[in-house]
């Protein structure tokens, strides 16, 4: 008999990535410029054919990046990018119709992951001005919720929790039993981490990405960080051979470059600078201190902005609806100061 999962036939995605290369792309949060050409030719100049052919072995990137990390390898499974790990940790920890608390707007794959596995996905919005008030999350917990995703922090508000916020949150999914996803794929744009409750505790744990700062959202590469027996059934969910043997020999020489990442991130700065100064001159409102994007209200229609920037100046943005104050309003990724001059000369131009 022919089957066909009537949830799947129901699920909504957007498949956009295939048309973006002639773009200048701010609109996935990858890193426009990327990591250094010399750099990247390098890497590949140790490629043999042997290498390509073999399947890929994960102990030695697993060892590297646990000394990178300072934690020990049973903490951490490797996984096609942090997207994987998520969908990974939804499967195995919660159960169909079971109850996943998250707060909207972030980044859409939850709700899809929840979808595709029949899961009741529970909304905590945002209030009118943008924050995310702790006791709205505790107060979504109840005996019967399996997961609490929080990110560290939030894409696309770019909120992040203080120390006793945490803690308060942690200990009432705790109390309930909840297992606790804290998605950092921003981490190294805001260093502040919640690593320790993942390395510390059971039921915890953190997804990492190399697709941000370390510029590989190509190579699809991330990692999932959690107590032993945990990262032992996240192991067990994961496809063979999962993790590309480019992408673990990239992120080893990013990882053992010295001064690479603080290149990185220095230049990212530099852009996020430029761009808050500009965006203040011209008047606008924005938001998001603590990732590689960042939120602004237009002063004409957002997603006319968006549209226009595609059509006419082949700069790829996203418009989010309804965001609380900001009504509707665009999220750019933040890249390289020659990046953010394109887009503001852009900006100046299309809204008005
Ligand atoms: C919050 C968040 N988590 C996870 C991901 C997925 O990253 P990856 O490329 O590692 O699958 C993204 C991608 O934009 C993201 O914004």
């Amino acid at each position: 008999m022919y089957y066909l999962d009537p949830k799947i036939e129901k699920l909504c995605r957007i498949f956009d990535q295939n048309e973006r290369k002639d773009y200048l792309r701010l609109d996935l949060n990858e890193n426009p410029e990327g990591l250094p050409q010399e750099f990247i030719d390098k890497v590949l100049a140790e490629v043999t054919p042997q290498f390509v052919s073999q399947y890929p072995e994960t102990m030695h990137f697993t060892e590297v990046l646990s000394d990178f990390l300072g934690t020990d390898k049973n903490h951490l499974c490797l996984v096609n990018g942090s997207a994987e790990g998520i969908r990974y940790i939804i499967q195995a920890f919660t159960e169909p119709g079971g109850r996943i608390v998250g707060v909207v707007p972030s980044y859409f794959m939850f709700q899809v992951y929840s979808e595709m596995y029949g899961r009741d996905f529970v909304k905590v919005p945002y209030n009118e001005d943008l924050n995310m008030d702790v006791e709205n999350i505790i107060g979504a917990l109840t005996d019967d919720t399996q997961l609490l995703i929080l990110l560290n922090p939030n894409n696309p508000m770019g909120n992040v929790y203080t120390d006793e916020d945490f803690e308060e949150i942690m200990v009432a999914a705790q109390f309930h039993h909840i297992t606790v996803l804290v998605d950092e794929a921003y981490h190294y744009f805001y260093p502040k981490t919640f690593i320790k409750y993942a390395l510390e505790r059971e039921h915890v744990f953190i997804t990492r990405t190399f697709s941000k700062l370390f510029s590989m959202a190509g190579c699809r590469l991330g990692y999932v960080v959690g107590w032993p027996d945990g990262i032992k059934m996240v192991q067990k969910m994961c496809t063979p051979h999962n993790t590309n043997a480019f992408a673990m020999k990239l992120a080893e020489a990013v990882i053992t470059t010295p001064g690479m990442l603080d290149s990185l991130l220095q230049n990212f700065k530099e852009g996020r600078q430029y761009l808050t100064e500009a965006l203040d001159k011209n008047g606008y409102l924005h938001k998001g201190e603590a990732g590689n994007f960042i939120f602004i209200k237009p002063k004409t229609d957002a997603q006319t902005i968006v549209d226009r920037m595609k059509a006419e100046k082949k700069i790829l943005i996203k418009a989010y609806p309804n965001v609380g104050k900001f009504g509707n309003c665009l999220r750019v990724s933040i890249g390289d100061r020659k990046y953010m001059q394109q887009f503001i000369g852009a900006l100046k131009e299309l809204d008005r």
